[in-house]
C-alpha cells in the first residue's frame, strides 16, 4: 500500500472553548496508481485532511505512512525532503507565481536543476501547452493555468498527487478537461491521486469515492473509473 492513514485526527484550538474538531479518526488506504476522490461540503475537513497528508500540518493524533514509513516519525528536515520528492500539490486557485512564465513556474518545482528546462518543457507539451510556455499566468485562461499547476505537481515525479478542489474555479467543460488530464497522469504513469472536492460532477474518474461529513469519512462507494477511463485518449502521456 502506498499510503496508509490510521485514526488521523486534527482538533484546532484543542481544549479551549473555540475547539474545532476538523478531522476525526480518519482511516484511508491508497494503493499505487489509485485515484481516490473525497467529497464533502464546505467545512467538512477536506483541506485539513489533505494538508496533513501532505506533511504541511501536524496531526493531533493518528498516523500517516508512505510505503510503510511513518512521516510523523521523521525529523523536520527529512519530512521536507520527503515532501519535495514524493508529493505534488494542485490547488483550487492555482497558486502560480505571477511574475514567472508558465515554464518557470514548473521548473522551480523540480528538485534537480539539471535538465529542469527539458523536463518542464516535456510536461507542458504533454499537457498541450507548448505554445503557451512563455506566457505569464495572467495571460492564460483558468484551464491553462490549472494545467500549468498539474505540470508543476508532476515536475518532481511524485508518488502521490494531492489536489484540493482543482476544478472549483473552472467552468464545467474546462473542469472536465482538467480531470481528464489528472486521470491520464494517474493511468499512464501509475501515480496515486487524491482529489478533494464538493463538485459531484467530477467524481466519476475515481476508483474509490469517500464522503466526508463533520471531519469523518462516513461512506465509501466504488467509483466509475473503469467505465469512464478511455486509455486511448491517454496515449500522449506515454513517457
Ligand atoms: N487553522 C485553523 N484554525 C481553526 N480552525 C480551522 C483552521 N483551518 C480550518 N479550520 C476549521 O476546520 C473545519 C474544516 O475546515 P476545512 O478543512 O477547510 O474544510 P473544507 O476544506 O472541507 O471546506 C472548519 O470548521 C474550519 O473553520
Ligand atoms: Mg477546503
Amino acid at each position: 500500500m502506498l499510503l496508509e492513514v490510521r485514526k488521523l485526527t486534527k482538533f484546532f484550538d484543542a481544549h479551549t472553548p473555540a475547539e474545532v474538531r476538523a478531522v476525526r479518526e480518519v482511516d484511508l488506504d491508497v494503493a499505487e496508481g489509485e485515484i481516490v476522490m473525497i467529497m464533502g461540503p464546505s467545512g467538512s475537513g477536506k483541506t485539513t485532511l489533505l494538508t496533513m497528508l501532505g506533511g504541511l500540518l501536524t496531526p493531533s493524533s493518528g498516523t500517516i505512512s508512505f510505503e510503510g514509513k511513518e512521516i510523523g516519525g521523521m525529523k523536520p528536515s527529512a519530512r521536507v525532503r520527503f515532501r519535495r520528492h514524493a508529493l505534488g500539490f494542485v490547488f483550487q486557485s492555482f497558486n502560480l507565481l505571477e511574475n514567472l512564465s508558465a515554464i518557470e513556474n514548473v521548473i522551480i518545482a523540480g528538485f534537480s536543476k539539471k535538465d529542469g528546462y527539458v523536463r518542464a518543457r516535456g510536461l507542458l507539451q504533454r499537457l498541450g501547452l507548448e505554445k503557451r510556455m512563455f506566457a505569464k499566468p495572467k495571460e492564460l485562461s483558468g484551464g491553462e493555468r490549472q494545467r500549468v499547476g498539474i505540470a508543476r505537481a508532476l515536475m518532481n515525479d511524485p508518488l502521490l498527487i494531492c489536489a484540493d478542489e482543482p476544478t472549483a474555479n473552472l467552468d464545467r467543460a474546462t473542469g472536465h478537461d482538467v480531470m481528464q488530464f489528472l486521470c491520464s497522469v494517474g493511468c499512464e504513469q501509475q501515480k496515486s491521486i487524491i482529489v478533494v472536492s464538493h463538485d459531484e460532477r467530477i467524481k466519476d474518474i475515481a476508483h474509490k469515492v469517500f464522503y466526508m461529513e463533520d471531519g469523518k469519512l462516513v461512506r465509501q462507494e466504488p467509483g466509475k473509473h473503469g467505465e469512464v477511463c478511455n486509455m486511448k485518449s491517454h496515449q500522449f502521456f506515454k513517457r
